[in-house]
């Protein structure tokens, strides 16, 4: 058997943490036949060919590109620089800090299997002056990610990099960018093909926070060294689980659930992820973004006005024991709280015996720095716990591209079926594109000066300044 995730749900269950504020089985008996609904409707969907997302762990051709085009890639650039935003960013960040070592950017060159990976994912123009300082372009591969292929912040970035990839690379400029993008639709798949400039698509029905197992995630992985097969090996796995009506052996519908129930039956409007590995942090982040735009919505399928979505947050262990645990122990009943145990950390640190003759620091002697953080994790679950307080915990046998390929798409399933739950659409995100479109008329874009005089009209209220 290979490296595995569990799901510990102990810790949810009302006879642990008390009947105000934790689920009782009976609560889940009662609740299941509707989650057994939705897995019956995705199967159905997937079955249909309407559902992409479940075919993408199996997507071996896609693999054997993309790993073609980063073997050459690797032999040619130093650098990469991803420009994206939201869904076409967080992936690629994710893998490779989960899978990479720490401060990967700056180990020496003969320490590292793959590019350099720069992801500036805002329109700061302070972060791409720096980015474009450390990457200059004849060493940088610029992959440049929009779905919709017409986002205004990654548009501006890919824009703002041309003129110097251009005055230092002449006419081989175009050798120094990769897009992904829609198939058939979009700006950048137009200047794609105008330009002859490589590309890889996004699968259409697949949506940006939904898109790790697609080059979104898996080019950038493969261009910093990632092992993608196994990645994908991972998501398969938990695919296989994902339908199961069984719910002691489905971990994403049962944490779906868990969530579902802890919001709407015991207010526990907040989701907290945290892991207890810095290089999971930006795990929980994309999950936070996946979470949140998956289930936070106005509308429920039958367009009656919900405004439903619990609300995710990322910390980490033990970094945020010192900064947020306090709120989290002691505050408002209204949290929820993932840990994430990485299994045996990839590398370990002696703590040593030093001054022995102070008492109060003996008992870290001999120990290690995993031992301890592992003993804080155990520690913050044991203090929610006796405060009443619901957690669960996702446990890794290891940090693997198999198991964050479990994790993710544990995760993916698991926003697909909340959504269900809550009854709004999880695969939308009405509200992202208002805000899109506002930019659009604020940037002058024509076609948009209806929404420009609304925010005029909204400009020209007398304001109300406090200095
Ligand atoms: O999940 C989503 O759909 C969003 O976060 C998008 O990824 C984000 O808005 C970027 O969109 P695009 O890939 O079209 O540039």
């Amino acid at each position: 058997m290979g490296h595995r995730l569990r799901l510990d749900i102990t810790r949810m269950l009302s006879d642990v943490v008390g009947i105000e504020h934790g689920i009782t089985l009976d609560d889940i008996e009662a609740a299941w036949p509707k989650a057994e609904a939705i897995l019956q409707g995705l199967e159905a969907r997937h079955g249909a060919g309407d559902m992409p997302l479940f075919d993408l762990p199996d997507s071996t051709d896609v693999v054997d590109k993309i790993l073609d085009f980063a073997e050459k890639a690797k032999g040619k650039f130093r650098n990469v620089v991803v420009l994206g935003i939201g869904g076409s960013s967080s992936a690629g960040t994710a893998l490779q800090s989960a899978l990479k070592p720490q401060l990967w950017n700056q180990l020496p060159d003969e320490k590292r299997d793959g590019l350099r990976l720069f992801v500036p994912d805002n329109s700061d123009p302070e972060l791409l002056h720096a980015v474009m300082e450390v990457c200059p372009p004849e060493e940088t591969l610029y992959c440049v990610i929009t779905k919709s292929g017409r986002t205004a912040e990654t548009m501006a970035s890919f824009f703002a990099v041309l003129t110097p990839l251009k005055e230092a690379l002449k006419d081989q400029y175009t050798s120094h960018l990769v897009f992904i993008t829609d198939p058939s639709k979009g700006n950048l798949r137009q200047i794609a093909r105008s330009e002859g400039i490589r590309s890889f698509n996004i699968p259409a029905g697949v949506g940006g926070r939904f898109s790790v197992f697609t080059p979104v995630g898996l080019l950038p992985a493969a261009l910093v060294g990632i092992d993608i097969s196994q990645v994908l090996e991972g998501a398969l796995l938990q695919r296989e689980k994902c339908f199961n009506r069984d719910l002691q052996a489905n971990p994403a519908a049962v944490y779906a659930l868990l969530q579902y129930l802890a919001h709407t039956e015991r207010e526990k409007h907040i989701h907290v992820m945290m892991p207890y590995a810095n290089a999971l942090k930006p795990v929980a982040d994309w999950f936070k973004q996946l979470w949140a735009e998956s289930l936070g919505k106005k509308f429920n399928m039958k367009h009656e006005a919900v405004f439903c979505g619990p609300t995710p947050l990322a910390a980490l262990g033990a970094t945020d024991q010192h900064s947020q645990v306090q709120l989290y122990v002691e505050g408002p009943h209204d949290k929820t709280f993932t840990f994430i145990f990485p299994g045996e950390y990839r590398k370990e640190v002696k703590i040593g015996r030093h001054y022995h003759d102070i008492e109060t620091t003996e008992y870290l002697a001999d120990k290690t720095l995993g031992r301890l953080l592992v003993a804080e994790a155990e520690a913050t679950q044991h203090a929610l716990t006796a405060a009443h307080r619901p957690n669960m915990a996702i446990k890794l046998d290891e940090v693997s591209p198999s198991t964050i390929g479990q994790l993710m798409f544990m995760l993916e399933v698991s926003a697909l079926v909340a959504g269900g739950l809550y009854e709004v659409n999880p695969l939308d995100q009405p509200g992202v594109e208002a805000g899109k479109v506002a930019t659009y008329a604020l940037m002058g874009r024509s076609g948009y000066e209806d929404i420009l005089a609304e925010i005029e009209k909204e400009r020209s209220r007398n304001p109300v300044i406090i200095e």
